[in-house]
């Protein structure tokens, strides 16, 4: 309407329409290029990269397959450069390696992946003219993999359920998995989560023995053979022959990517499940809160808050004291509670008669990690299991099991704390909960993004739904009270972050109203609070994710162009970035205004 004020400043942009072209699009005045692409070089002397003639040692010193999470971390007293560090989730083999047999891949096809996973830390260098960003020189530049060292520290390292045969003291692991979203530090690391580490492990059908069996099936392990077959080649994967291996995987790990000598922590004070990511709060007095999502259907929100206050400064000791302070804390999770009738959330996802999807919550402690020990704050569990079995103790403390948490952070400027989730086709369906106030629609395919007021080190919270995504024409959605005609519409979020001036940014995943993913911009505030506009739509087959917004940059990095069912190598649905009749590649992009 006419008496609205104008949009937020940056946030005045043509809205990109809801399409479905093999292309990044952005809005008009803006443009956009790739910074790095799977198989780019990283490490000096990497070799070019050969679709038809992959292995895993060019692998190694190349840009990893699918990335999801980027952190970009400016260089001190070196203006234009930047170190961007990237997460690679997965692999997906069939559309990566020309004959591949699912039934046999080869020794290499599967060291190759290995070396696919992980993080990559890569120096970039901004341009004076334009937005672009170029990978500039190589000392800090590093490869993170299934085979990397890393330590496990806080209340489970060393305990009896993280040993293994290769490491008796349940201290050193190889690799991570499935490093999904994350979050920069203020001290200047990067946390990453360990998300859907389940599906690398096979045979778990083979351990009967409660509760061991138990616990394996709470955390999704796959029964028989794993669909990457990695357990022939590493008995490790083989959850009979080395049945605590799953357990030092599904972590937050922190990596110092200042010092690439240093090896990587994994850490278990903040429990143990698919962790989408975890973001840093810090408050006035100095303690750190960690926000973190468990991207399953009807699982949990949770939230660790430091013992230790951060230390100012970025020399050497500062940053040592800084990358402990996630090991001593509290565990919660939360308790949602709605303040409208049950009777009223009838699974349409219609409002109640209150006018809001609101209410009150609580974070429930599980686990209270110090420097002398821990202490496990659910009856029937040690402090070890919450830790290794974080799922099966927040089932009993009692927590809302929501639609797929995803990535969470708090406002920069305001401190609230954005989650989103992002959908939940099994919510309402044959045995599965029902809906409740922050989970209010059943078969819920667009999902929403919850709004927390928190007391961030303690138990109190408020809450209510920003938006309940979907089609701006259906009446089952919400956008913030905002007009609903002149919204983009926007399914299944996924990352959230903020741009210098507060306002939210949603990148998604599996759009379910037939247009390409893509990037959306949220106000927070004012009589404009709930407007939403794509800023960005990706490729076919794509999902947007890492999303970093800047004074003049836009990053986003494209996961997966062409991964569709029907999608082969001889018939591929995308062929982004490269075009012409050129294999998709995931990519880093940059996009700023003209
Ligand atoms: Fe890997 Fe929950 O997205
Ligand atoms: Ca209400
Ligand atoms: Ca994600
Ligand atoms: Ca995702």
């Amino acid at each position: 309407g006419s008496e609205l004020p104008p949009p937020p400043r940056g946030l005045d942009f043509e809205p990109v329409p809801p399409n479905t072209e093999d292309a990044v699009r952005v809005p008009s005045g803006y443009s956009s290029d790739v910074v790095i692409r799977w198989g780019d070089p990283v490490l000096d002397g990497a070799p070019a990269w050969d679709f038809s003639n992959q292995n895993a040692e060019a692998q190694e010193q190349q840009f990893g397959y699918n990335n999801d999470f980027a952190g970009l971390l400016p260089i001190e007293g070196s203006p234009n450069d930047h170190l961007l560090v990237v997460s690679h989730e997965y692999t997906n083999e069939p559309a990566m390696f020309p004959g591949y047999d699912e039934e046999n891949p080869t020794e290499e096809q599967v060291r190759t992946a290995w070396a696919a996973h992980g993080i990559s830390v890569v120096k970039v260098r901004g341009n004076a003219g334009d937005g672009r960003l170029v990978p500039a020189g190589s000392e800090y530049n590093r490869r993170l993999t299934v085979t990397s060292e890393f330590r496990l520290v806080g209340p489970a390292a060393g305990s009896d359920l993280v040993r293994t045969s290769a490491d008796p003291s349940g201290t050193i692991v190889r690799g991570t998995l499935n490093n999904c979203a994350g979050g920069v530090t203020p001290w200047g690391t990067i946390l990453s989560g360990e998300e859907n580490f389940n599906q690398y492990f096979g045979n778990s059908d083979q351990v009967a023995e409660e509760p061991a069996a138990t616990r394996l099936a709470r955390y999704g392990m796959p029964e028989g053979a794993s669909r990457r077959a990695w357990e022939r080649f590493d008995s490790r994967f083989d959850v009979p022959s080395e049945p605590n291996e799953p357990n030092r995987f599904g972590y937050i790990v922190e990596i110092n990517p200042w010092d690439p000598a240093s090896t990587p922590v994994k850490h278990t004070a903040m429990g143990r499940f698919k962790h989408e990511g975890a973001t840093i709060h810090v408050t006035d007095d100095g303690s750190v809160i960690a926000y973190m999502g468990d991207d399953e259907r009807f699982d949990y929100i949770y939230k660790f808050v430091s013992a230790k206050k951060i230390q100012q400064g970025n020399g050497a000791a500062a940053m040592r004291h800084n990358m402990t302070i996630l090991d001593e804390g509290t565990l919660y999770v939360a308790r949602f509670d709605g303040n409208s009738p049950a009777s009223e959330i009838d699974g349409s996802g219609s409002l109640p008669g209150d006018g809001a999807f609101d209410g009150t919550g609580t974070w429930i402690p599980l686990l209270r990690a110090t420097a002398d020990g821990a202490e496990s704050l659910i009856d029937g569990f040690t402090a070890d299991e919450v830790a290794v079995f974080t799922r099966l103790a927040a089932d009993e403390a009692g927590a809302t099991k929501m639609d797929r948490p995803e990535d969470i952070e708090a406002s920069p400027r305001t401190g609230k704390v954005y989650c989103a989730l992002t959908n939940n086709s099994r919510r309402g369906v044959d045995d599965n909960p029902r809906v409740d106030e922050a989970n209010p629609r059943n078969e819920n395919k667009n999902g929403q993004i919850i709004e927390i007021t928190d007391d961030h080190t303690g138990t109190s919270l408020t809450w209510n739904l920003l938006l309940v995504c979907g089609d701006p024409a259906t009446a089952d959605t919400y956008y913030g009270g905002f007009d609903k005609e002149q919204v983009s519409p926007i399914s299944c979020p996924d990352n959230v972050a903020f741009d210098p001036d507060g306002n939210l940014w949603i990148s998604t995943d599996g759009n379910a109203l037939g247009a390409n993913d893509g990037l959306f911009s949220v106000v927070l505030d004012g009589p404009r609070r709930g407007e939403t506009r794509q800023f960005l739509s990706v490729p076919v087959g794509a999902e947007t994710c890492g999303p970093i917004i800047t004074e003049n940059r836009y990053i986003v990095c494209v996961q997966h162009p062409g991964e569709l069912d029907d999608a082969t190598i001889e018939n591929p649905a995308s062929h982004w970035p490269e075009g012409g009749d050129a294999q998709p590649r995931s990519a880093v992009v940059v996009a700023w205004k003209a």
